[in-house]
């Protein structure tokens, strides 16, 4: 038996779904365990075309059973609709394979109104949020007055936590020149909903200590990436939760020790969706070529994703940041053709070379990155399933990452398709 995390190593997108995807096949219990229905993961099986949110990448694997754990904040709206248009692609959603933990938070339509408020009427920079109450959910959370799913089954109870919560808001909302909101509506809607939801739900430690006991391989999905977490971010370009590997323990419930492989998922070059400091952006030709080749659109926005050359310095630090032991890169297909490929293996900052990413917004911004470039490669690697059917020039790539992020790479992804997946080393048997 072994427990796998799962992360992001830059700024979410990486092809996470893909991956937990792929490797669902092994697991037989797959945990979300932060963020929210920011994520989105978009899974290509047999052609068909699977995008999930907040439901964990393994759902559509007929033999995994999947956990949203208590460090997830759930839109229950949003999760009924998700398990609604699922169910309409023929995957078989049940309490069987669904499980809910009863201490996960609750994102509210108020705490969307907040999200969108905030940012239309950020003089500053704005942040770029999904609009999604994301950050908001967090805050109540952490101000210990949010709403958990258990509060739920308990209809005077959840009423007059609504009442507290909403009246906290009110004020604020009142002081933006914006109405304000009664909780009874929600109260009502929430009670009912909750009534279809409530045979999912159960304590999500309980579940995961079991399946410890049975010797089982538990798959924990992260979603965002390294820079967005709050703490280790690009900070306040973030989201609101610790996308980290250690939050896998947090956010489901088990100890440091339970975890014996952290898998890194890395774009082969940088994307980022959203505001913020991003040295190695090119707005430019290759940027734009980047962008275009790679369908770097955002799953839950639709917008364009910034896009730019690999940067080895971030995913360096995201491999010391999580205990990275194993990379899988993806989108490898999306450099086919350019004559030659750049990789950061710098920065310079005020004419000094450093190599790890500061922690000022400011020097953030003034980062000037150093390339080194190595040559491309000729015709199409879309589809490629073995390492030794790679041009050599693509092995040399492959070989200078390992080499600058002092981390091996493990798994290839030639193509959006599951099996389109070059297999090196498994995670779960690295014992
Ligand atoms: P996630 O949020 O990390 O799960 O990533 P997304 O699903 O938001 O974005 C990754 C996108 O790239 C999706 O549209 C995937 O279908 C696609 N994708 C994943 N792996 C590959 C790959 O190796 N090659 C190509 N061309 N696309 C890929
Ligand atoms: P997956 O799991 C890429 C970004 C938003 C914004 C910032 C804060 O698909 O990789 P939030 O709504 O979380 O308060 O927004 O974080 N962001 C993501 N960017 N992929 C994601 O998830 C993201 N989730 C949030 O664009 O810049
Ligand atoms: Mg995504």
């Amino acid at each position: 038996m072994s427990n796998v995390v799962i992360i992001g190593t830059q700024w979410g997108d990486e092809g996470k779904g893909k991956i937990v995807d792929w490797l669902s096949e092994k697991a037989h219990l797959v945990v979300r365990f932060q963020g929210g229905h920011n994520a989105g993961h978009t899974l290509v099986v047999d052609k068909k075309i699977f995008k999930l949110s907040l439901l964990p990448s393994g759902i559509v694997r007929k033999n995994t059973i999947v956990l949203i754990g208590n460090g997830v904040v759930i839109d229950p709206f949003h999760l009924k609709k998700e398990i609604d248009e699922l169910k309409k692609q023929n995957i078989k959603i049940s309490p069987k394979n669904l499980i809910i933990s009863d201490s996960a938070f609750l994102i509210l339509p108020i705490h969307q109104v907040i999200d969108q408020l905030r940012e239309n009427k950020k003089n500053t920079e704005k942040i770029g949020t999904t609009g999604r109450g994301i950050g908001p959910s967090y805050e109540d959370k952490v101000g210990r007055r949010g709403i958990r799913i258990c509060d739920v089954f308990d209809k005077d109870n959840l009423f007059l936590k609504l009442s507290e919560l909403y009246g906290f808001h009110n004020i604020w909302l009142r002081a933006m020149g914006e109405k304000n909101i009664n909780p009874k509506e929600i109260s009502e809607k929430l009670w009912d909903l909750g009534q279809i939801l409530k045979p999912y739900v159960q304590p999500s430690w309980l579940l995961i200590d079991k399946y410890k006991k049975n010797s089982s391989n538990i798959l924990f999905e992260g979603a965002q990436g390294t820079f967005l977490d709050v703490d280790h971010g690009t900070y306040p370009f973030v989201t609101s939760s610790n996308t980290i590997a250690s939050q896998a323990g947090i956010g489901a419930g088990l100890g440091p020790t339970d975890i014996d492989y952290t898998l890194g998922i890395t774009k082969a070059y940088t994307t980022r969706v959203g505001s913020g400091p991003f040295p190695t952006e090119d707005k430019g030709d290759n940027g734009i070529s980047l962008g275009k080749k790679g369908n770097e659109f955002g799953t839950v926005t639709g917008r364009q994703r910034r896009c730019g050359w690999f940067d080895s310095v971030l995913v360096k630090q995201a491999v010391s940041l999580s205990s990275i032991n194993g990379i899988a890169l993806t989108k490898l297909d999306v450099l086919d053709g350019f004559k030659e490929i750049k990789i950061c293996t710098g920065y310079s900052l005020d004419g000094n070379i450093i190599n790890y990413l500061p922690s000022s917004e400011k020097q953030q911004k003034n980062l000037i990155p150093i390339y080194e470039t190595i040559k491309g490669w000729e015709g199409s690697i879309v589809g490629i399933k073995s390492i030794n059917e790679l041009p050599k020039s693509a092995i040399i790539y492959i070989r200078k990452i390992e080499e600058l992020v002092g981390c091996p790479v493990i798994l290839v992804s030639t193509s959006p398709e599951r099996s389109d997946t070059i297999y090196i080393k498994d995670p779960f048997s690295s014992n």
